[in-house]
């Protein structure tokens, strides 16, 4: 696949999941636009990747639309274009506190990053994406389908990411190709920014409960990404695509 020239924006990109995207689509010859909160995890993901020139980190928090529309008028006045959008900048609640002790601020919170964060920044890309027929990948979860106790916020807001995926992909089509990934447990822990960087600890057990048999990683989401904003990917939009090793397929009644 020939992605020479093309760019992408990829949001919460300095660490896990949206730093092996940002690889995977820079090996390909995208240019990417790291939009990222925390300073050291933007500034250390440019200098590890590599390609130099390549990759752009620019801070950003994806719930503040005017730090958005700045992010994006500075990718397009460096690059002259924005071909794909993948949001996948979020934050967790957590297990707990429980719904009677979630703080409102909280809830908004993890709702403005996790959902107005993506609204805002397919708000401000969508002419330009329109004008370069390009494509959108929403990062949702397996919680958007299934729960552990007290995780309204994050299960609220996965939820919202499924839905609006489907929504976009009817508006913006056919145009812009609008597709979401729900992922199950995938280890961040080599993804992260150097402080906070660890081995992975998982028991067989963890691995094992898994039908594929291990826990994910950062990469195999990052390969389904590089394949939905692909040409190859051309006639699929507005799906949901769960990479979870197999767990929400496994019964559980013990
Ligand atoms: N790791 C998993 O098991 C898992 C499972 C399902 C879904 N997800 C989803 O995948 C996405 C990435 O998760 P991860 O595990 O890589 O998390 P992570 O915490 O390792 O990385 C997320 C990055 O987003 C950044 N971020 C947070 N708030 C931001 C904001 N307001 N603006 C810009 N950047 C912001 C963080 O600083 C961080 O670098 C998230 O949307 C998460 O909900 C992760």
């Amino acid at each position: 696949m020939d992605m020479h020239g093309k760019v992408a924006i990829v949001t919460g990109a300095g660490q896990g999941i949206g730093k092996a995207i940002a690889l995977h689509f820079a090996q390909q010859g995208i240019r990417v636009t790291i939009a990222e909160i925390d300073e050291a995890a933007g500034s250390e993901t440019v200098e590890e990747l590599g390609h130099p020139g390549q990759i752009l980190y620019i801070p950003t928090d994806v719930a503040v639309e005017d730090q958005v529309q700045d992010m994006v008028a500075r990718t397009l006045q460096l690059w002259g274009r924005v071909d794909f959008l993948i949001n996948n900048a979020g934050i967790a609640q957590a297990h707990g506190p429980t719904v009677a002790d979630l703080s409102l601020e909280r809830w908004n919170r993890v709702l403005a990053v996790n959902l107005t964060g993506l609204f805002l920044c397919t708000k401000h890309t969508s002419p330009h994406l329109k004008a370069q027929h390009g494509a959108i990948v929403n990062i949702a979860s397996t919680r958007a389908l299934m729960s552990e106790g007290n995780t309204e916020a994050y299960a609220a807001s996965k939820g919202g990411v499924v839905a609006i995926s489907h929504a976009l992909a009817v508006s913006l089509g056919p145009n812009v190709r609008v597709n979401c990934i729900s992922p199950g447990w995938i280890d961040v822990s080599g993804w992260k920014k150097r402080a906070l960087r660890r081995e992975a600890r998982h028991s067989p057990e963890d691995h094992a409960q898994h039908p594929a048999g291990r826990i994910g990683r950062p990469e195999d989401v990052a390969a389904l990404a590089l394949f939905l904003i692909s040409p190859e990917a051309s006639f699929i939009t507005g799906a949901n695509f769960i990479v979870d090793g197999g767990m929400t397929r496994k019964m559980h009644y013990i």
